[in-house]
């Protein structure tokens, strides 16, 4: 991908926010983020003109944008300036031309303050920052060639060619090769040779790792001793038809992340009181928000579907599942 990297088309504070708050998700598109450099994530985007990208980045969006990106320090201006250089990521692809970055003044009608209402998706940055962060777990996602948005949740997406597979973080496409800080990066295959293997995603086993404690993730960012409220709860989704029943462990869930990355935005906290179904894990919804994209892919079937069905009279005469 040729990331344009202009440098004196928008200033300095844009590209250190972005490096320093947004990538964490725009980098690699978590929770559907429009990534970083991605002209097709971007062009849908662009209709309501730059005060409108301005304002969904002050103020958040229903839809997972966090007021300021949960950054909520940082300034108005700084803010802009940071869209402003994602802006200029995709200038040279996108066809119809994104913004007039001088325009700034004509986004005034920007509202005052945020409301409350955006604090929850600004509480939960925090926490998904550290899951994702500690590992370069989001190189599972990377984007070497300028994929279309239709790849993105695409069934064996993750399952890339070997060769293909943990490049470099300068080849990445979601860091910045001019950055120094990238060339002072470990190189994935480097990073990820000691751990256990698995076979699909970046082809590390993160559970494992985890458990035999080959990786300590840092929880917090701020702070170093803070650790997860880990709940080692199952839940049984019973699978109509042939397939396995699904256990939902908890357990896992809860080492990386913290209870409001899930609960309520993704599932309402309570058993067999969400609808899921693979059409909706398929298009990136339910536990499709981070398998494919930030945990191991759709084509695991049986990490999921883990469970024998239970013997059910009314199923004795149909062939016994394996
Ligand atoms: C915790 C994850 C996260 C962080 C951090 C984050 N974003 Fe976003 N951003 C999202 C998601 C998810 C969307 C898509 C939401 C939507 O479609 O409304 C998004 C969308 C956007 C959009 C497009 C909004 C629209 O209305 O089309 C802009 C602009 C944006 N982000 C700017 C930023 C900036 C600037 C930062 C850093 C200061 C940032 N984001 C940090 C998750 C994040
Ligand atoms: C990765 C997503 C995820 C995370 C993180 C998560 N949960 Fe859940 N939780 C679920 C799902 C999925 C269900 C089942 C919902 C259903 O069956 O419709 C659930 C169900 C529950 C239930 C209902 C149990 C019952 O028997 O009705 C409780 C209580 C709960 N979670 C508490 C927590 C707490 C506390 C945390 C943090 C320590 C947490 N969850 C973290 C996904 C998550
Ligand atoms: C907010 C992100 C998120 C959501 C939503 C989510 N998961 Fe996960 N899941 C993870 C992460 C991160 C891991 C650990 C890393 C990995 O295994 O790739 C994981 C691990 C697991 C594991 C453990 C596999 C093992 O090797 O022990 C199972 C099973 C699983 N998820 C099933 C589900 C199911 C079923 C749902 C939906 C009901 C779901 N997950 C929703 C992020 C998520
Ligand atoms: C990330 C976890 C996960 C993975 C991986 C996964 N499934 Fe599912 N699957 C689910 C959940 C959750 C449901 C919904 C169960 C329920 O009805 O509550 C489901 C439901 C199903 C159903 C029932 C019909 C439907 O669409 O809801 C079928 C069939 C199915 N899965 C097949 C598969 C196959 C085949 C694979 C591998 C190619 C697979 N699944 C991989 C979590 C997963």
């Amino acid at each position: 991908m040729s990331v344009f990297f202009g440098g004196a088309a928008f200033a300095d504070a844009g590209k250190d926010l972005y490096n320093k708050t947004c990538a964490v998700c725009h980098a690699a598109g978590i929770a559907g983020a429009p990534r970083f450099g991605n002209a097709a994530d971007w062009q849908p985007r662009l209709a309501g003109g730059t005060a409108r990208l301005y304002a969904s980045a002050l103020k958040g969006t229903a839809k997972g944008m966090p007021a300021k990106g949960g950054n909520l320090t940082a300034s108005d201006g700084d803010v802009k300036a940071a869209v402003d250089f994602m802006l200029a990521s995709v200038k040279k692809t996108a066809s119809a031309s994104p913004a007039k970055p001088a325009a700034a003044p004509a986004a005034a009608p920007v509202a005052a303050a945020p409301k409350a209402a955006a604090a929850p998706a600004a509480m939960a940055a925090a926490p998904v920052a550290a899951a994702v962060a500690p590992v370069a777990k989001i190189d599972a996602t990377a984007n070497t060639s300028g994929a279309s948005a239709a790849d993105i949740n695409s069934f064996n997406r993750l399952l890339k060619p070997i060769g293909k597979r943990n490049p470099p973080p300068a080849e990445d496409g979601i860091h910045d090769p001019a950055n120094d800080g990238t060339l002072v990066l470990m190189a994935p295959l480097a990073a990820y040779g000691p751990l256990p293997k698995s076979l699909a995603g970046n082809r590390v086993n993160w559970v494992k790792a985890i458990d035999e404690k080959k990786i300590n993730p840092r929880w917090d960012r701020q702070d170093a001793n803070a650790a997860p409220v880990v709940i080692d709860l199952n839940i049984v989704r019973e699978v109509k038809g042939s397939m396995p029943d699904v256990v939902y462990p908890h357990k896992q869930h809860t080492e990386w992340l913290d209870c409001s990355n899930c609960h309520p935005a993704i599932f309402v906290p309570q058993k067999g009181a969400n609808a899921i179904s693979m059409a909706a894990i398929l298009l990136g919804e339910k536990c499709g928000v981070c398998h494919g994209k930030v945990a191991f892919p759709v084509s695991e079937c049986r990490l999921c579907h883990s469970k024998k069905k239970e013997f059910r009279p009314a199923q004795a005469t149909a062939p016994a599942t394996k």
